[in-house]
């Protein structure tokens, strides 16, 4: 079975990167779907999100795709001809969006299902918006993001975020 796994990620972190990999070890692939929302002010543009994503989880060959998708994502799914979607729960705070979300996209598309990955606690307070936000003030995210990841965010921010 494939699942697809939508996000921002913007950008990418270890908080998505374990989620991926205990979600591999229950489905047999997943697509990465990057929203490409042009009216969001984000970091990374879609494909520095998508060549990013690609580099981290290169060793997973063919099991992982990753994609771009615009408009609804019950749409997106029905291109890639499945009905699950993988999302991560942090804490408490998660749910309600999540609910809410869940409730409308099924409402949208009956067979729709979400599979959902409670976050590991080291992982359970990171956000992409809390990793721009200290990297962009000079603070250190190596323990948060991917190596590759964190090249990029010195790239943007030289010589501020500490290796
Ligand atoms: O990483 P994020 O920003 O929490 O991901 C949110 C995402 C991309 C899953 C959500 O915004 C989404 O599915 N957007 C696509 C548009 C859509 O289908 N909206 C209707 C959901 S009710």
């Amino acid at each position: 079975m494939k699942a697809i796994y939508p996000g921002s990620f913007d950008p990418f972190t270890n908080g998505h990167l374990d989620i991926v990999e205990r979600a591999l070890k229950v489905v047999d692939g997943v697509v990465i779907a990057v929203l490409n929302n042009s009216s969001k002010k984000s970091l990374l543009n879609i494909d520095q999100r998508i060549e990013l994503i690609g580099e981290v989880l290169h060793n997973y060959g063919n099991r992982i795709e990753v994609k771009s998708f615009t408009g609804l994502l019950v749409d997106f799914c029905r291109t890639q001809k499945t009905h699950v979607v993988i999302r991560g729960l942090r804490a408490v705070s998660d749910f309600d969006y999540e609910h809410a979300i869940f409730l409308m996209n099924r409402k949208m598309y009956p067979e729709f299902e979400t599979l959902f990955f409670m976050s590991s606690s080291e992982n359970s307070f990171i956000s992409s918006t809390i990793i721009k936000e200290v990297a962009s003030l000079g603070g250190k995210v190596t323990d948060q993001v991917p190596e590759a990841v964190n090249r990029k965010l010195l790239e943007i921010y030289p010589g501020k975020n500490p290796v």
